[in-house]
């Protein structure tokens, strides 16, 4: 079944990737090129997309497909489907309604959307806009999750934590790849870091006796650690996630201190360079994490074929990043709603074509590696 258009969307937008090179044409080349970049020669940026590129899968003939669903559930809620929309720092950026138009069309697809620490609305006028919508549309309220930006300040990172339990925040993303990273866009003098409003923030500014241009830096020493997971999960009674993992030892203690679940990441390409791909470490994670908790994974997902890929490698739901802002940057929330839909649509039709009627059923006998057969 295919939706017509959303009114809106402006014709020919058949793929993320349709919106993606349109996108380009509604954006300064400032921010522009601050969504699209990786870190360095952009190595793991690529990778991000070509470690999808080396698996094809191996349908089953003549499966019963009826009765069937892409539907899962995650820390007790309902999801339509295994594909929530990954925290994006400043979404006004492409849009001026920015994070209020995600969220309404995360609504319209119940879909669920994580909330950044580095939003450019506040996290209750988000969380409201999500409730009218669900009222206006009659859906269920979108599963919202809070990601967490550990501050210099604990009492801050609290503060957070407790507005997001307040506005009725389902789950706490704490995001550990990314404290290191100097600031790089010079934002726009109308959007904002709105939730860190009289928050203390950290430059990256050396310490004036030591040596160091970032260790030995404030920016340094505020870097969240091991000691700061267990903290955070004594503070709360919402399920608590960590994003940004790799490896296997990591994301088994991870588990092993308390977290809920695991997004492994690299984020986005974006931090160091030379990362591998999320997609290329899921196994390795799935297997020294034993099931134990949900594995979700980001980077590189811009097709419904490529969630079918990770969920066979071992992940429970993928995040979508960068398509957010394309679409966004092009038609507002009705973009995002359609980019939501065309995978949801894809994600259907591979998992039809394949013989797969639930998630369930999609296993990594399904898939085959092009460079084993070359
Ligand atoms: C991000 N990402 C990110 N992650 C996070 O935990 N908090 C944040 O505020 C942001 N902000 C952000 C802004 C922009 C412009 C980008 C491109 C990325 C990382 C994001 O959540 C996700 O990990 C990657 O974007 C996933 O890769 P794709 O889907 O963009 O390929």
């Amino acid at each position: 079944m295919t939706l017509p258009p959303h009114p809106g969307v402006p014709p020919g937008m058949a793929t993320l990737a349709d919106y993606e090179a349109a996108a380009r044409a509604h954006l300064e080349p400032e921010i522009w090129r601050h969504i699209q970049e990786g870190s360095g020669a952009e190595r793991s940026l690529a990778e991000n997309r070509a470690s999808f590129a080396r698996w094809g899968f191996l349908p089953r003939a003549l499966a019963d497909l009826r009765g069937g669903s892409t539907e899962l559930s995650l820390f007790g809620r309902r999801h339509a489907a295994p594909l929530l929309l990954a925290p994006m720092a400043y979404q006004r950026l492409a849009h001026p309604e920015g994070e209020l138009a995600v969220v309404r069309a995360a609504t319209a697809l119940e879909t669920g959307m994580v909330v950044s620490t580095l939003a450019s609305v506040t996290i209750e006028e988000i969380a409201a806009a999500g409730r009218d919508a669900a009222a206006a549309l009659d859906r269920p309220v979108p599963p919202l999750w809070f990601q967490l930006y550990l501050q210099p300040d604990r009492q801050d990172s609290l503060a957070l934590v407790r507005r997001a339990e307040a506005a009725g925040y389902e789950a706490i993303v704490l995001t550990v790849d990314a404290a290191i990273k100097p600031a790089g866009l010079t934002l726009p003098a109308e959007v904002d870091a709105v939730n860190l409003a009289g928050m203390r923030r950290i430059r990256q500014t050396a310490t004036p006796g030591t040596s160091g241009i970032i260790l030995g830096t404030a920016l340094a020493d505020a870097a969240p650690r091991w000691a700061d997971l267990e903290w955070l999960r004594s503070e709360t009674r919402l399920p608590v996630l960590l994003k940004g993992m790799l490896l296997g030892e990591d994301a088994a203690r991870a588990v092993d201190l308390g977290a809920d679940g695991l997004i492994v990441s690299n984020h986005g390409g974006r931090v160091l360079d030379g990362l591998p791909s999320a997609l290329d470490m899921l196994d390795a994670v799935s297997a020294a994490t034993g099931g134990r908790v949900p594995l979700l994974m980001d980077g590189g997902v811009r097709t419904g074929s490529d969630v079918v890929k990770a969920l066979a490698l071992g992940a429970s739901a993928v995040l979508v990043g960068r398509p957010q802002m394309h679409a966004l940057a092009v038609a507002g929330m009705a973009g995002v709603a359609h980019a939501i839909h065309m995978l949801r649509t894809e994600l259907e039709a591979t998992m039809a074509q394949l013989g797969c009627a639930r998630l369930d059923a999609i296993g990594p006998d399904r898939l085959w590696r092009f460079e084993q057969h070359a």
